[in-house]
């Protein structure tokens, strides 16, 4: 029977989907594998169901004589070295598509919290601080109305665009591409990043993490933004200059932001937890029942696909099968 190696617990559905084909080897830590463990873990099987977090680049391919194809849990992908993979012949594949409206509604969620100051009033209460209600507490920034600024208008930046619906808010967006049903169905409107950063009462982030998306958000993009806008991240940490952020909200040149991704993680930036304008939430974005059953079935049949010999539905550099 065929051995795979899945890195960490995901859940139940796809383990158990994996177990009528294969003999699993189970990281069972509560923890992600240590890079010896993960270096070592790969030697002596057939496929690796792997996380965002697990680091998969040329040594650990190398590592891995016997593998027949890396299935990320994960529809990000930017942990993996696809180029490499590509080289030795290795498909990889993500879980597109099952995590969409998980991630939008993680967005929008960030985007109220931050914007009507959630955790900041939960905080109060929880104190015992809170003295009855007064005109002036809390006033935080307003929705409905305002100008939504959508970076990366893929399949989550475009879910994420077209739950503003019922906020009637004018739309802007960033793409190299143009978005037909986004134009059609909210009017929205395609601009330079610039333009969108300078006109946007929200800034929301939705684009892969790859060379030329790095930093995309950093000190000169966030000078850009009204100082009453805010910022929200659920794409990759490394797509804003996490300390940069932090001097931008610190010094009041944005309103504030919602982050549920970090550019080291699991740590972050010097200062960040401190702020009271940002809601941080531990990238959590796709954490819903049933976005991570269906992340894990997905994972699972891309893994049963490649480690049989097939071509994975989600495969991610089908160019090797030319
Ligand atoms: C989560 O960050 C994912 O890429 O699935």
């Amino acid at each position: 029977m065929a051995k795979v190696l899945v890195t960490r617990r995901i859940p139940e559905a796809g383990l158990e989907l994996l177990r009528t084909h294969f003999e699993v080897i189970l990281n069972e830590a509560d923890r992600a594998l240590t890079r010896a463990e993960l270096l070592d873990g790969v030697r002596d099987v057939d496929g690796v169901l792997c996380l965002l977090n697990d680091r998969i680049d040329g040594e650990v391919m190398a590592a891995a004589a016997r593998v027949r194809g890396f299935a990320n849990h994960a529809v990000g992908f930017d942990n993996i070295d696809l180029v490499e993979a590509t080289r030795r012949k290795l498909p990889v594949s993500n879980t597109p598509g099952v995590l969409t409206d998980a991630t939008a509604e993680m967005a929008w969620t960030l985007l109220f919290a931050v914007a009507r100051r959630i955790v900041e009033s939960d905080g109060v209460m929880r104190s015992g601080r809170w003295g009855g209600w007064g005109p002036l507490q809390f006033i935080g920034g307003d929705v409905t109305g305002k100008t939504l600024g959508v970076v990366g208008v893929g399949r989550i930046g475009q879910a994420f665009a077209l739950k503003s619906r019922g906020f009637d808010m004018p739309v802007l967006y960033a793409d190299e591409r143009a978005n037909e049903t986004l134009e059609r169905d909210l009017g929205a409107r395609r601009v330079a990043l610039d333009e969108l950063l300078g006109e946007a009462d929200f800034v929301s982030v939705h684009v892969p993490l790859a060379p030329a998306t790095r930093h995309l958000i950093d000190a000169r993009a966030l000078g850009l933004m009204k100082r009453t806008a805010y910022l929200i991240n659920t794409s990759r940490g490394p797509v804003v200059d996490e300390a940069a952020l932090v001097r931008a909200l610190r010094d009041g040149t944005i309103a504030g932001a919602g982050l549920d991704v970090y550019e080291d993680e699991p740590r972050m930036a010097e200062g960040l937890a401190g702020l009271v304008n940002v809601v941080l939430s531990p990238h959590t974005a796709s954490a819903t029942t049933t976005a991570r059953d269906n992340m894990a079935l997905k994972a699972a049949r891309n893994l049963i696909a490649m480690v049989e010999g097939e071509r994975a539905p989600d495969c991610l550099n089908p160019e090797i099968y030319g």
